[in-house]
């Protein structure tokens, strides 16, 4: 068994490599960095040659959702159309818990990103994944303002990316694996301000964590549950607090 794991170098990407790799399949990474380009359809072909899995697990490296839906749509497309010529058998996109909820915003390019990626005859399945638990550090990165940092108000169910990537690497091999679109998520709910605040604290990070405020359509929904997966959800990994209190880190990494 070979498999391509797109975005193989990225956050996500890189412990879906590890996580096939542990299960003995053949990974091969593909990214720009190793001249393959999703977005153009560069280098598709000939890495895609005698490989019979691929995941997508790319990202648009912006949150701008015009260059997004741009980003996500031809790379769907691309991966489709490539994989059709090599023979490809099965299709993984990874995408994002709620992704139907959201009225606009990347969120909802990621919805597209899915039905772009569906619409070919590789048989295509999505993993929605809600948030990860690296996602505090990321937005305690970008919601920086001097000494305080804006944190928006989600409630979310938190998955540490190790085992998000354990439960994808899962669907990649399956022999009868779930049509359409499944979930997975962490054990816990937790509200976002307070998983930065927390993250912050035990880095020893002194800056002052505030909800930001989102008066939005998009920004009540999401601070009311709209990010939460469904009941049926394969729920997997430590808690946030127990990833926190493992240094940032799953027990199994
Ligand atoms: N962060 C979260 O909490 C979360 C939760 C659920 C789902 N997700 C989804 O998970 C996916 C991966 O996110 P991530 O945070 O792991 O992304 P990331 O760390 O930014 O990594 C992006 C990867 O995509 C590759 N890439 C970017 N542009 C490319 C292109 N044109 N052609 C080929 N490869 C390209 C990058 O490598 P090069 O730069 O070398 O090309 C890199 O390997 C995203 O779709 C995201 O929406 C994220």
């Amino acid at each position: 068994m070979k498999a391509a794991v797109v975005g193989g170098t990225g956050l996500a990407g890189r412990h879906v490599v590890d996580a096939l790799q542990a299960r003995g399949v053949d990974t091969v990474v593909l990214s720009r960095r190793g001249g393959v380009d999703v977005a153009t359809g560069a280098g598709l072909d000939e890495a895609l040659s005698g490989v019979q899995r691929v995941v997508d697990a790319s990202n648009a490296g912006t949150t701008d959702e015009a260059a997004a839906r741009a980003f996500f749509t031809a790379a769907g497309r691309h991966l489709q159309q490539a994989g059709e010529r090599a023979h490809v058998e099965r299709l993984v996109v990874l995408s994002i818990v709620g992704v139907d909820r959201a009225s606009g915003g990347y969120l909802a390019t990621k919805l597209d990103h899915e039905r772009t990626a569906r619409s070919g005859t590789v048989p295509t399945f999505v993993l929605r994944s809600t948030q990860f638990h690296e996602f505090a550090g990321q937005t305690l990165a970008w919601g920086r303002q001097g000494d305080v940092c804006w944190i928006p108000e989600f409630l979310v169910q938190p998955v540490a990316v190790a085992a998000m990537a354990r439960v994808l690497a899962d669907l990649v091999l399956a022999m009868d694996p779930r049509p359409g679109v499944s979930e997975v998520a962490g054990p816990q709910q937790e509200k976002l301000v307070d998983m930065a605040t927390r993250l912050a604290a035990r880095r020893g990070d002194p800056v002052e964590v505030r909800g930001a405020p989102d008066d939005s359509a998009d920004g009540r929904a999401f601070a009311g549950g709209a990010l939460l997966p469904d009941p049926g959800a394969t729920i997997t990994g430590p808690t946030f607090q127990e990833w926190l209190d493992a240094g940032e880190r799953d027990r199994f990494e």
